[in-house]
């Protein structure tokens, strides 16, 4: 778990956005013991996922908290925004709080594409290890530069391949379409094994394998379940060959501009949130994968150790590819984080 609240933002957004935030989060002349905070919070997936189920818990504590002065508004499965609009939102003031998968910051900082990287982490308590070393709690202040204050890393879980056709060694992806993340790792990722990415965003991808306009994705198993994908994919690959997770992060004039004792408290609540739900994030995407496996509507195909060996090499030029951009340390810091002998 990790949590990391900065220093007030270095730069001011804008004067626009400056009234703004005063008019979003009730500043202006009122006694601010009387003013009512209003915390606009979308986000993509269902309520059932790990991300829909802890920003629920954020919204509860929070509310229970401060009865009167916090209104927490959490706008699951796309019914406000998709990704890419909430974080424009974010910088201009219109919402205040996000949690967008890492994937998709590529164009506001290089190093979040860590996380990209194919077989880089082999579980959730690898990647945990990271996000709690120094280096991986870094990141949480790469974008104060852009306005937003990391507030912390939520897990979702890790990446399975479905398609219409089994895909078990990397030839066998050949010339099919990929959905993908608005992300440049991952196009090269489905590149490197012969494939053809299309970014896209998460609202869209039911309707796509649905008609034919792409023929394969990734994704954890609590989205393939929550979003029914596995109704319109034939075959699902069980490689846990990446991550998905979130960056938590607010909009940092609007979060500076809240009383102490509602940011502190905030704070506090967060970090509890962010504990409680990536204990159980693992355990939800089992509990999904398995509810598939029952439906029956698909085929799951656990991949033999040399095949997914022979995906591994196949897809490692990508490291090599990206590995400036994201600084050779920080590479070398998950490496140690993922395979550390856990307990020493
Ligand atoms: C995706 O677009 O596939 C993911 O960002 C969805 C999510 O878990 O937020």
């Amino acid at each position: 778990m990790s949590t990391l609240i900065l220093s007030p933002v270095k730069r001011c957004v804008g004067g626009l956005v400056l009234a703004g935030l005063l008019a979003s989060c009730g500043g202006g002349s009122e006694d601010p013991s009387q003013q009512l905070y209003v915390i606009k919070f979308p986000h993509v997936t269902a309520p059932g996922t790990p991300k829909g189920q802890t920003a629920a818990r954020f919204e509860d504590l929070a509310e229970a908290r401060f009865p009167g002065r916090v209104d927490v508004e959490v706008y699951p499965s796309s019914q406000l925004m998709n990704d890419d609009d909430s974080l424009e939102a974010l910088a201009f003031g219109e919402i205040q709080m996000i949690a967008v998968a890492l994937s998709k910051f590529d164009r506001l900082t290089q190093r979040f594409q860590i996380f990209d990287l194919p077989f880089l982490f082999p579980d959730l308590e690898a990647v945990e290890r990271f996000q709690a070393s120094t280096g991986g709690r870094g990141l949480l202040g790469d974008l104060v530069e852009e306005g937003f204050l990391g507030l912390a890393f939520w897990h979702n879980g890790m990446k399975q391949f479905g398609a219409t056709r089994p895909l078990l060694q990397p030839d066998d992806a050949n010339g099919l379409k990929f959905r993908i993340m608005e992300s440049d790792v991952l196009q090269a990722q489905m590149i490197a094994i012969g494939g053809s990415p299309q970014k896209m965003a998460f609202g869209e991808i039911y309707q796509a394998l649905q008609t034919g306009a792409v023929d394969a994705f990734e994704n954890t198993w609590s989205n393939i379940y929550s979003s029914k994908f596995y109704e319109v994919q034939p075959y699902f690959m069980y490689t846990n060959h990446g991550y998905v997770g979130y960056l938590v992060a607010v909009n940092a004039q609007f979060w500076q501009s809240l009383p102490g004792d509602i940011r502190e408290g905030l704070e506090e609540i967060m970090a509890e949130v962010t504990a409680w739900g990536n204990a159980r994030a693992a355990a939800i995407n089992e509990d999904s994968r398995l509810k598939i496996a029952a439906s029956q509507r698909t085929e799951i195909l656990t991949l033999s150790n040399d095949e997914i060996l022979s995906w591994q090499n196949r897809m490692q030029p990508v490291w090599v590819r990206f590995s400036d951009e994201i600084g050779p340390e920080l590479i070398e810091a998950a490496r140690s984080a993922s395979f550390m002998e856990v307990g020493n």
